[in-house]
């Protein structure tokens, strides 16, 4: 859903972390796939387990259907990126795996705007086998933020971790500053194609599936945070399950509505004590923190210590230090954590009337939205697989 203004006014810029070398451990990855999905995968998967070892075997995934993206966290857990090859010959860029939308777009070349000119743009000319909409159909998205992007459409293959296909792409001719100061060359949705802004366009998702073109119809999420691993590692897995990235098994929490998606959240739990408070929530890589309505969000923080709000949530940075305590979601029926370090998300200052006192921006944020979002907070904790087979859910475990 893309929601970070909040974000940009917390002064993250001096917490930049160097881009990690995120692909040096990527090739011993274990996968569970599945290449005979369409009987009972989920029992299927559980059986089959195949391991590889080598750039070789990775490769000889790819062919077999599953796709491998390591993930580059390039600004204290904001927004997470990685490669994406688009044309003949592939051009790659940096784009944000977004399952809060379903869009794919990226910056064109022949884009003139400011923000533009910090990304290196698509060049169709220079790709063999663009093909511009024959209806000369044209895209514009707008964000939860206020973030947009618009332009032209067209169609060219797209090749994630070796999983190519030819799929309708948006090129930018104009984009919000928002995006200017972001390394991110574009967006690419993981979303249902009901949220296409181009009525009638099917996601890379939909049509890899119908094509075959992945083991098993998912897209598996492992996003590496600065506290538990220096912001290195993660990957988008398309086609497969990575199994030692988390605890235990999955649990997987069925879709309600096809847009986002979209899951009952049964309650929250905060160190453990219910709140007693149920609603619709998404699951979305593309949003950076926890957003909840504001009387569920006040009733979090009524059970931290030192909370309080001022234009946003704000909790002591202590937090960040603790080594107990969550905020967890009940999702069909198993509690899923974010441990209360994490809820000390970025640093802001000190606190009103008590200098000596460092206060940090809350992890669990709050909005005027029919959803909670369960963002980039959550699911650095939570290993989630987005399963698009006929009955589509979200396979979650706490991460290892
Ligand atoms: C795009 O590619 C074409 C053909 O290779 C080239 O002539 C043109 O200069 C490129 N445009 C930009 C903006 O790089
Ligand atoms: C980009 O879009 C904004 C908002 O719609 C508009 O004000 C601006 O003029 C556009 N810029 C270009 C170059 O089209
Ligand atoms: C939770 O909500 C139910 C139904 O509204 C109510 O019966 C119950 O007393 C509530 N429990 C607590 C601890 O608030
Ligand atoms: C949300 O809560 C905050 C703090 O309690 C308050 O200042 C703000 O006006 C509320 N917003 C809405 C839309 O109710």
């Amino acid at each position: 859903m893309k929601v970070s203004t909040i974000l940009l006014s917390v002064a993250i810029a001096t917490l930049v972390l160097a881009d990690g070398d995120s692909t040096s451990s990527v090739f011993e990855v274990p996968l569970i796939y599945n290449p005979a999905y369409r009987g009972d995968f989920q029992a299927q998967m559980q059986k089959m387990r195949y391991r590889y070892g080598s750039p070789e075997t990775i490769a000889a995934a790819a062919k077999k259907g599953v796709g491998l993206v390591p993930v580059t966290n390039p600004s204290f857990d904001t927004e997470y990126y990685g490669p994406v090859k688009i044309g003949t010959p592939g051009q790659t860029f940096n784009m944000d795996f977004d399952t809060g939308s379903a869009d794919i777009w990226l910056v064109s070349s022949t884009c003139p705007t400011t923000a533009c000119k910090n990304h290196r743009g698509f060049n169709s000319s220079s790709s063999t086998t663009f093909t511009l909409d024959p209806a000369e159909r044209r895209f514009q998205i707008v964000y939860g933020d206020g973030s947009y992007a618009s332009g032209y459409i067209g169609t060219d293959m797209v090749n994630v971790g070796g999983i190519q296909i030819r799929q309708t792409i948006g090129l930018a001719t104009n984009e919000s500053a928002q995006f200017g100061v972001s390394k991110v060359d574009g967006l690419f949705g993981l979303g249902f194609s009901s949220l296409e802004s181009v009525p009638g366009v099917e996601t890379f998702m939909t049509n890899a599936i119908a094509e075959k073109a992945l083991a098993l119809p998912v897209v598996s999420a492992y996003l590496p945070s600065l506290r538990r691993s220096g912001g290195k590692g993660g990957h988008y897995l398309f086609g497969a399950i990575d199994s030692t990235k988390f605890q235990g098994d999955l649990t997987y929490v069925p879709v309600t509505v096809k847009g986002y998606w979209q899951i009952a959240v049964q309650d929250i739990l905060v160190s453990g004590q219910s709140l007693n408070s149920s609603y619709q929530g998404i699951i979305d890589t593309g949003t950076t923190l926890v957003i909840l309505d504001n009387k569920t969000a006040a009733a979090v923080h009524s059970k931290i210590d030192g909370a309080y709000f001022d234009g946003g949530w704000i909790v002591p940075c202590s937090l960040s230090k603790a080594t107990t305590g969550s905020v967890g979601f009940e999702l069909a029926g198993k509690v899923f954590e974010v441990p209360m370090a994490d809820i000390a998300w970025a640093p802001v200052g000190t606190a009103t009337g008590k200098p000596g006192e460092e206060v940090c921006y809350s992890g669990v944020q709050s909005m005027s939205i029919p959803v909670w979002i369960l963002g980039d907070v959550f699911i650095k904790n939570n290993y989630c697989v987005f399963d698009q087979s006929d009955v589509p859910s979200v396979g979650i475990a706490p991460l290892k």
